[in-house]
């Protein structure tokens, strides 16, 4: 009877909520939310609420897991509170049926997924969609994404990534939106929008997650799930801002990393889960762990055992765990030995159920639609001009791309022109290589529409040594006006989760196989496909035109075929320095100078003087990267006018005030016979402050289309927000100094203007 009426209660409670769930920006300030909770809790056992703390994975393991199968019955005990990696209609709704009829208070399941570039509409990979510099356009993919996901039954997704990536040899670099903490911020609040709409509980949105809190990216030696050593004022200046801009997004969730940070794993790191993340922050969501992660803090050497791991870990303040089983057999032994509250854990489950209720689990708990059995044609639209914004043209040499139209043979040669597979990426959730437009079908449809035609040998395999089909590339080129090679690495084995390389080289016999169809003499654009930077030193030296077009999704052919015969112009810039040697890593454009900074080094001859010997550089090859940070190229040409500033002088006060703001312009003129999509970035550096600021800091940056001919006045405003940073107190302001300002078209180039920050 007593059970009977709490139900009762509760539906009454369920409905009259439906109508209200938590606008997803204002976390637990919706009282009928925390009344709803309060009550649930107090029905609830204590193994109960430890059920809504775990997770676990149907199938698909990315690590030693928990092997466990038994859900149905853990379920229908309310002793698991969300799966993770289950998907369909069907099968969402069969399991959920246990949770929402069978377990004693009917608490509904969370269903989780890696959606991280797209559910079935597989777009770029996010570190192309990053160089498309377009969070609008971010935004649009993510919320294609969420419904996508949620017909099929999943309501949370673990994306955004938004680690800082500074190192080419991390695999995860595909993840990130790249090394800077401006734009890699624009990009995680786009993700967040994107998936969680207006409202978390419309029938289109889902809940983000946003990992890997904190300092994964900066993993030594890019080697993954390595060690990170950040001091505490670069964590707060470069890392935790992309992580912050999702919590100002209201994002649902947080992902614990793996990493051991400043000696302490990530996963049972109190400083930056409770410190940060709650008391300074007031995330009001929930931490969920990475994979195991509690787990790991038993090699990782800190715990004994899983329940002192799962101690560790829920007391530093991770609420859920992921497929560790720590939480699920130890956390209610651990309350019930006083090593962990009683409280603390309502709490957890407080924040677990308060995204269940903002996305209306209780009052719509089933999915109902059905999963279209195709992609729809505005979501493929808008896959391929993701992709077309996102691919960045290097090198042009003498203006050979656009291919010109008409009776033109060329030949497509490389392991990548044809492989539809490596086209999604890593990550690719339910995406189907069925669905992906190739290279080699798009570039062959496009060309005969004018009369050419194309050629195609594939020359080698991605990762291999044998050269057996060299002789049909070299053929295939010498009988062609033209050569488009698609070269470059495996999405799967090179790039995302252990993924990390030592060599940032074409793979396999690709450059041979480059060098062998380069010496044909025929113009040769190469296309390349990769989730990283790459050293293109020969490359940069002996082809005319290079692309780089990551890992474009399911219309990369119709993109690629799109932009190389001049439909459209690329328009990605890049996020990520291209290195000239492995060497160089970590390389990033926002660095330091020290206090022997190089200049251009001219390694032509041996350093003359000890002027010259002792600076900070290397001997073997210049500090610059290959292709910097913001560069990338059109087919129109743009200049741009000196830069402007509103004063010459402004009071640090006042702009901590807020009541001073500096206005910087240029205009920016499309010299060129073409539309140019150009994207303008303003940068920004201190001098004389309390402590040390990079040679550069991105600040600002606009996308704007330019007719042939016509100019543009760009206006950027800098105040408080731009100029502050984590000074020599650890304090958040903005000092006296020298600013510097420059409107550009990359990190590397731009005519600077100066302002002078006073008391
Ligand atoms: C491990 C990865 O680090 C994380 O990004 C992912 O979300 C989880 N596995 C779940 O698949």
């Amino acid at each position: 009877m007593r059970i009977l009426k709490a139900v009762f209660c509760y539906l009454a409670l369920a409905c009259a909520m439906a109508a209200q769930t938590a606008n997803p920006t204002s976390w637990g300030s919706d009282p009928q939310v925390e009344a709803k909770i309060d009550f649930l809790l107090k029905q609830m056992t204590l193994d109960e609420k430890v059920g809504q703390l775990v997770t676990y994975s149907q199938g698909i393991p990315t690590g030693p897991g928990t092997s466990r199968s038994d859900y149905k019955e853990l379920v229908s005990k309310g002793r698991l509170g969300s799966i993770f990696n289950l998907t369909g209609a069907s099968e969402t709704n069969a399991m959920q049926k246990i949770a929402v009829e069978k377990s004693r208070l009917h608490i509904p399941l969370l269903f989780g997924l890696d959606v991280i570039h797209g559910f079935r509409t597989e777009f770029p990979v996010p570190l192309a969609l990053s160089a498309t510099w377009d969070p609008a356009l971010v935004e649009q993919t993510a919320r294609v994404a969420a419904k996508e996901s949620r017909h099929a039954g999943v309501r949370w997704t673990y994306s955004p990534m938004v680690d800082i990536a500074r190192d080419a040899r991390w695999g995860r670099i595909v993840e990130s939106a790249g090394e800077d903490p401006y734009l890699g911020s624009a990009m995680a609040a786009a993700y967040v929008r994107g998936y969680q709409g207006a409202k978390l509980s419309d029938p289109e949105s889902i809940a983000a997650c946003t990992k890997h809190f904190v300092g994964y990216g900066a993993a030594e030696g890019g080697r993954d799930y390595n060690t990170a050593e950040i001091s505490v004022r670069t964590l707060r200046q470069v890392y935790l801002p992309p992580f912050q801009a999702t919590l100002n997004a209201g994002v649902a969730s947080f992902m614990s990393a793996f990493e051991t940070l400043n000696t302490v794993p990530a996963s049972a790191n109190a400083f930056t889960l409770t410190q940060v993340l709650r008391k300074e922050w007031d995330f009001k969501g929930f931490v969920v762990s990475d994979w195991n992660s509690i787990g790991e803090l038993i090699p990782q050497g800190i715990a004994a055992n899983h329940s002192v791991a799962a101690a560790k870990a829920f007391t530093a303040g991770v609420d859920m765990d992921m497929e560790s089983d720590a939480y699920g057999p130890h956390l209610a032994e651990l309350v019930k030995s006083g090593v962990v509250k009683e409280s603390a854990v309502d709490e957890s489950v407080r924040r677990v159920l308060r995204v269940k209720f903002a996305l209306g689990l209780f009052e719509n708990p089933y999915t109902n639609d059905k999963v279209s059995s195709e992609i729809a044609a505005q979501d493929a639209d808008l896959a391929r001009k993701a992709a077309e914004e996102s691919f960045v043209l290097l090198k042009n040499e003498g203006g050979l791309l656009p291919l010109k139209a008409g009776r033109k043979t060329i030949a497509l040669i490389g392991p990548l022109a044809d492989d539809a597979q490596q086209m999604l990426g890593a990550w690719s959730a339910k995406g189907e290589a069925k669905d992906v437009v190739t290279l080699r079908s798009a570039l062959t449809k496009q060309a005969k529409a004018t009369q050419g035609r194309v050629i195609y040998a594939k020359g080698t395999d991605i990762l291999t040594t044998s050269d057996k089909g060299f002789a049909d590339a070299v053929v295939a080129a010498k009988t062609s006006d033209i050569v488009v090679l698609a070269l470059g690495e495996d999405a799967g084995l090179m790039t995302g989760e252990a993924g990390s390389r030592a060599h940032l080289d074409l793979p396999g016999n690709q450059q041979q196989l480059l060098e062998a169809v380069a010496a044909t003499g025929k113009p040769v654009v190469l296309v390349v496909f990769s989730g990283r930077p790459l050293v293109l030193n020969w490359a940069a030296q002996h082809v005319p035109a290079i692309l780089e077009a990551w890992f474009p999704g399911v219309q990369a052919g119709s993109a690629l075929a799109n932009v190389l015969l001049g439909v459209s112009s690329p328009s990605g810039r890049l996020t990520v320095s291209f290195p000239r040697a492995v060497g160089q890593q970590p390389l990033y454009y926002n660095r330091f100078n020290t206090g022997r900074p190089a200049g251009s080094t001219d390694l032509s001859r041996p350093p003359s003087t000890s002027g010259e010997k002792f600076l900070s550089r290397y001997v073997d090859v210049p500090n610059s990267p290959l292709y910097p940070f913001g560069y990338g190229l059109t087919y129109s040409t743009v200049s741009y006018s000196p830069t402007a500033v509103s004063v010459s002088s402004v009071s640090a006060k006042d702009l901590n005030a807020g009541t001073a703001k500096l206005t910087v312009t240029a205009e920016v003129k499309n010299t060129g016979g073409r539309v140019a999509d150009e994207v303008v970035q303003l940068y920004i550096q201190q001098r004389d402050t309390s402590v040390v600021r990079p040679v550069r800091e991105l600040k600002g940056f606009r996308r704007v289309s330019l007719p042939p001919g016509s100019s543009q006045k760009i206006e950027f405003t800098i105040g408080r927000d731009e100029l502050k940073f984590w000074n020599i107190d650890l304090k958040d302001v903005v000092e006296p100094a020298q600013l510097t300002v420059w409107i550009a078209p990359d990190s590397a180039s731009g005519s600077p203007a100066q302002v002078a920050i006073g008391q």
